[in-house]
């Protein structure tokens, strides 16, 4: 069975020297969650800006001077250039060192790395975006991408738990969708404690409930911890949907982000070349991927 993946977006400004982070300035520091900020940043040279093209799924090195680097999944979407948002959980070195910093300060970014998803083959079909945690932050991008797209694609439908309503990331940004009459957006918590949460209670999966899916017009995307996968792959098979419509972001230990130094890989695959978006046929060939 093909591979649903494509060939990674490449530009010149940045194949020139993979390993060169450019300047780039913090615009942005919005605290969505708990140690989740959401952090906006815009090229310091103008022209890299410009050059910077990404895909929805692609991911970037970002370095702290003096700390380290650490990939992170760009969140914003290709169709809104000019800046980019990252969605960074305060994890070790390098994240904490983030959190330190001020609006205005500098960090360095490399990039994109990785394949993303494959776009131009998901268009003219329906889209599922299924995501649990920290699993929207790749997500995002590329439902932005389809909603400033959206006569590009059949019906999309958004399926995203969280533990609590304090712990959804762009939690504003996504109950302002539930309303739109041209996608469904379908938001759950675990459990709502205040009782303030007007959405879905209860465990992902069970939003296939509310959704209508034709598994044989859609592509499916999946992010989440492992939990996630179980259950939603499980879910999505018994839909009948094609191993390689279901594509999963996946994430290994990266040191170079280029294909060179062999953390990142799995068997014959390196994460960091040809992920981190893998389809299920791909998982299911190299099963220590999730
Ligand atoms: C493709 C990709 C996309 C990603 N996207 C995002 C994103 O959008 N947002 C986000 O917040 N994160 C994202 N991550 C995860 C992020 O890169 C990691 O959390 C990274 O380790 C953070 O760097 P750090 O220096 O802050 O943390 P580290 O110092 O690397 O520590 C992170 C955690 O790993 C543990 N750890 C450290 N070294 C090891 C080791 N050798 N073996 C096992 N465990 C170890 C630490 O105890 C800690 O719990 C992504 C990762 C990948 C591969
Ligand atoms: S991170 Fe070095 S080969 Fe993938």
């Amino acid at each position: 069975m093909p591979s649903a993946i494509e060939a990674p977006v490449t530009d010149a400004v940045w194949s020139a020297n993979p390993y060169q982070p450019h300047a780039a300035r913090i615009v942005r520091i919005y605290n969505m969650v708990e140690n989740n900020h959401l952090f906006t940043l815009r090229f310091v040279d103008e022209d890299i800006g410009l050059s910077f093209r990404h895909r929805p799924g692609q991911f970037a090195m970002l370095s702290i001077p003096g700390t380290g680097e650490a990939p992170i999944s760009i969140s914003s979407s290709p169709s809104r250039p000019g800046v980019l948002e990252l969605c960074v959980r305060r994890a070790g070195r390098v994240t904490n060192a983030l959190y330190r910093m001020k609006t205005n300060d500098l960090v360095g970014l490399r990039g994109p790395y990785g394949n993303g998803f494959p776009v131009t083959e998901i268009e003219g079909h329906d889209l599922l975006l299924a995501a649990g945690g920290l699993g929207m932050a790749p997500l995002r991008s590329l439902l932005w991408y389809a909603l400033d797209n959206r006569d590009r694609f059949g019906r999309v439908t958004l399926m995203y738990g969280a533990r609590t309503p304090a712990d959804m990331l762009f939690r504003e940004e996504l109950v302002s969708l539930v309303d739109r009459t041209d996608m469904n957006c379908l938001l759950t918590v675990d459990t709502d404690p205040g009782s303030v949460w007007k959405n879905h209670v209860g465990l992902l999966p069970g939003l296939f409930d509310h959704a209508e899916i034709d598994a044989s017009r859609t592509f499916a995307a999946v992010c989440g911890p492992p939990v996630v996968y179980k259950f939603i792959l499980r879910k999505l098979l018994d839909l009948g949907f094609r191993k390689d419509r279901i594509l999963m972001s996946l994430e290994r230990r990266m040191k170079c982000g280029v294909g060179k130094c062999g953390h990142c890989s799995i068997g014959y695959k390196y994460t960091c070349l040809n992920g981190p978006i893998f389809t299920y046929w791909d998982a299911i060939n190299l099963p220590e991927m999730i």
